[in-house]
């Protein structure tokens, strides 16, 4: 990674974008990065607030599909790095209103990587680096016994969400391959850690329990996914901007495959630890089976080996570290939690979600 010149970081505002900021800017005193976001409902300026040191980070509301603003921030800070976060990233909304998947994912990358290639590759600069943040979600669900997804692994998305990031995934390829784009990939399993939008499992969990409401588990919850610590992921995706050979993808993963009854009841478990004072306590009782998600992928697991052996990385969060500090966070940022509970959008999203799984199964 060439540090002299700005990273462009798209949806910086957005929890692991904006995680990834500040995890860069503590490490590396060169670093300087240019923030593109629109700042959708779950972006937020919010999640930049107490940045290492602010004089090294740029802020511009705006969209990857603009072409022309793309194009003049890439020429204007001469940037030879993106990191592409920006995404619609929730599988029930996918679900509800695929559209705007296929809007920002598909047609937002491609303009993305049209503006670097008009930028970059009439000047042969071989510094450059265009990088991909996708998902696991992208092989669809593999069974109990079946092994990890590798690099290699064909991809089945089921949900349009999966699908969305699958043809993200495949236009960055494709602008390697067409145009020598140099492009990297990173698909990592589910995200958790501080500043996530309270719509995903975890922080909707914290949540919903520290209101004493009902913790919804969709269909038996038996469904598996493995969980890495936001850090985690910032620290693979320095290690691929550092080390990474263009035209690659690497997995990222976390080691830790659980079952989302399992990880909801230990954050139950932890919260019961740390507030035992609290009227709801034990908040395991809390927990709630509602009607599943359609198409549920029962398992996702990534075999990051490549990563790990090419590149010498590995997490360093194991599961119950990783929830007791994000768990903190939350309960030290009640503010941060309240401004969004308190939002009629967000409320309307819970009552579209939740009313319609009254039914259990
Ligand atoms: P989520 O956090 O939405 O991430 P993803 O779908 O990208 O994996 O969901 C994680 C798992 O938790 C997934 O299997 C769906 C399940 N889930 C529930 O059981 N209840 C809920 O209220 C939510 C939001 C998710």
């Amino acid at each position: 990674m060439n540090s002299a010149n700005p990273i462009l970081v798209t949806g910086g505002a957005g929890f692991i974008g904006s995680n990834f900021i500040h995890y860069i800017l503590a490490l590396q005193p060169e670093a300087r990065i240019v923030n593109l976001d629109r700042l959708s409902y779950s972006g937020s300026l919010e999640n930049l607030k107490d940045l290492p040191d602010p004089s090294r980070h740029i802020f511009v509301q705006g969209d990857i599909g603009d072409s022309t603003l793309v194009e003049d921030l890439l020429r204007q800070h001469r940037i030879e790095t993106v990191v592409h976060f920006a995404a619609e990233t929730h599988v029930d909304r996918s679900i509800a209103s695929p559209e705007a998947f296929i809007e920002v994912n598909v047609v937002g990358t491609f303009r993305l990587l049209e503006a670097c290639r008009r930028t970059w590759l009439p000047l042969a600069n071989n510094r450059a680096r265009f990088h991909h943040v996708s998902t696991d979600e992208v092989y669809g669900d593999i069974g109990p016994e079946e092994p990890a997804s590798t690099e290699r692994d064909t991809y089945r998305p089921n949900s349009p969400y999966a699908a969305s990031k699958a043809g993200a995934d495949h236009l960055v390829r494709a602008y390697a391959r067409t145009y020598g784009l140099p492009v990297t990939i990173s698909n990592c399993s589910n995200n958790y850690g501080p500043r996530q939008f309270p719509e995903k499992l975890v922080p909707l969990t914290i949540l919903k329990a520290l209101e004493g409401s009902p913790l919804p588990i969709y269909g038996d919850g038996r469904q598996i996914r493995d969980w890495v610590f936001v850090e985690d992921h910032s620290s693979a995706l320095v290690r691929i901007l550092d080390r990474g050979r263009p035209g690659e993808t690497y997995h990222v993963g976390g080691g830790n495959q659980v079952s989302n009854i399992e990880l909801v009841q230990l954050l139950c478990a932890l919260l019961d630890g740390v507030r035992p004072a609290l009227v709801n306590a034990p908040h395991s009782r809390l927990i709630t089976h509602v009607a599943d998600r359609p198409g549920h992928d029962r398992r996702y697991a990534m075999d990051f080996t490549k990563i790990r052996s090419e590149l010498g990385w590995q997490p360093a969060y194991g599961l119950v570290r990783g929830l007791r500090e994000t768990l903190q966070w939350y309960l030290d940022h009640a503010d941060w939690l309240e401004t969004i509970r308190t939002r009629p959008t967000y409320q309307e999203w819970l009552e579209q979600n939740y009313a319609v799984r009254q039914d259990p199964r």
